[in-house]
């Protein structure tokens, strides 16, 4: 096997997979139509939690760049003509009524279309609804390149199962699936996944399969998280710790209860049931095939606004308070703010009246919130500090003490349970948590 290959979508996903087979000895071209990822990556300065073996992203991006071993582009002409490899790895979009966009992962094809020649290999990896691959990946490769998908070039899919900040070491150490348009393509595609990754690769009967498999994978998460969440209010209601009523479930060696939250964050989890759903052809087929997931992902949606309104009856109104958020990225420890619960709570406490700052060193805030204030004198400032999220960079003694010091005047929103085993906190009128 050529140990030459491109990725097309330089994101979350992409640029990590492109450094990972450019560490070991692929000559690697990454090409990605936003110039300002282009300029960040060429500069060393992305703003990314990947580590590689220990080392930063930057400084690994740094050494690829000036060894030769990725080079990246904003324009596909400007990709060597002699890559016969090419990973797709841009994302289909959502909105907030489940509409699927599917204007990149179109124009990423047709694009990619023009350059391909007879014998090339397309891998697509990004997440997608059942029969995109086979359908409009392939029409719109074959349109663009004149070529004929499983004679001239080869086509398969295999899902991305990366968790952001440990992609290095998931690209190498999570089992991979794999679906292919025919045996070449899949045998092929196997052989590419498995040079950096070092688990058995599952070669699954056809691309629908693995499509399918990669979302209910994520949806069945946005499930037990709705189910979590459900038990937390359930708990609420009844006076029952609920960290404590989890742990004790879980000690049943089959039951596996998540932790509940302020809601589900991010690309993958979110966008699995629309995904499910835009796989169908309408509402009807949704509620008579998938109910138990358009159910989970209503109340998921949901909840952001859920907790604002219980915050607001715990504070006695929001109008004119103060409230600190201390975190605001999409889950624990990321600098994402894509498809942030944070941000929804931050933005329905701000919809009813409340004056919301955001302290988060490692995750940007929109802009639309005040981010002046340290610690100090954000916790001098609140009438509620808010732990949407845990994050890395917090000293969350200090906030303890300076809350303690607040003598009550200051409500402290534990949604992570930073505090939950801190028992100077647990019994507080001012501690709140889920
Ligand atoms: N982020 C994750 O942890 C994760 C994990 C598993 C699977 N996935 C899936 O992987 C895919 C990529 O996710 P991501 O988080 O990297 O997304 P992302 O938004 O971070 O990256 C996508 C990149 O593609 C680029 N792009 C858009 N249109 C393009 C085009 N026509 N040509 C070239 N580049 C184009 C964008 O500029 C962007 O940089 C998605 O399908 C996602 O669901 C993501």
């Amino acid at each position: 096997m050529e140990r030459k290959l491109a990725i097309v979508g330089l994101g979350y996903v992409g640029l990590p997979l492109a450094l990972t087979y450019a560490l070991d000895a692929f000559q690697v071209s990454g090409v990605d139509i936003d110039p300002r990822r282009i300029e960040s990556i060429k500069s060393s300065s992305l703003g990314m939690r990947e580590d590689f073996d220990s080392v930063p992203v930057n400084d690994v991006l740094r050494t690829c760049l000036a060894n030769g071993s990725l080079n990246v582009t904003s324009r596909f002409d400007e990709l060597p003509k002699d890559v016969a490899t090419f990973i797709i790895t841009v994302g289909i979009p959502i909105d907030h009524a489940w509409t699927l966009d599917m204007s990149m992962l179109t124009s990423a094809c047709a694009e990619l279309g023009k350059l391909l020649k007879k014998g090339d290999l397309v891998i697509c990896r990004s997440t997608v609804p059942v029969g995109t691959t086979r359908g409009l990946v392939l029409s719109t490769l074959e349109r663009a390149s004149g070529l004929v998908a499983g004679t001239d070039f080869d086509l398969a899919y295999s899902s991305e199962r990366i968790a952001e900040g440990h992609a290095y070491d998931e690209f190498r150490n999570m089992p991979l699936v794999v679906g292919g348009i025919n045996g070449r393509s899949l045998d092929r595609a196997t052989q590419v996944l498995g040079a950096v990754n070092r688990e058995p690769i599952f070669k699954a009967s056809s691309i629908e399969l693995v499509e399918a498999a990669k979302m209910f994978e994520n949806a069945q998460r946005d499930v037990n998280i709705a189910i979590a969440d459900q038990m937390a209010r359930f708990a609420n209601y009844f006076g029952i710790p609920t960290w404590e009523l989890i742990e004790a479930c879980n000690t049943h060696s089959r039951v596996k209860i998540l932790m509940p939250g302020i809601g589900v964050g991010g690309h993958c989890i979110p966008y699995a049931s629309p995904y499910l759903f835009g796989s169908l052809t309408n509402q009807a087929e949704c509620a008579e095939l998938l109910p138990t997931f358009v159910s989970a992902r209503r109340a998921n949606a949901a909840q952001p606004d859920y907790i604002a309104e219980r915050m607001s009856r715990r504070m006695g109104g929001l109008e004119g308070k103060h409230v600190l958020f201390i975190g605001i990225a999409m889950k624990d420890y990321s600098d994402d703010v894509t498809v942030s619960p944070a941000v929804d709570l931050a933005r329905a406490l701000a919809k009813a009246g409340a004056d919301v700052h955001v302290l988060d060193s490692v995750a940007e805030a929109p802009r639309e919130f005040g981010r002046e204030m340290d610690i100090d004198t954000g916790c001098l400032w609140a009438d509620a500090v808010v732990l949407p999220i845990r994050q890395g960079n917090v000293d969350y003694e200090r906030v303890k003490k300076l809350v303690i010091a607040a003598a009550g005047r200051v409500i402290l929103f534990d949604f992570r349970g930073v505090f939950e085993h801190d028992a100077d906190v647990l019994q507080q009128l001012w501690y709140v948590r889920l």
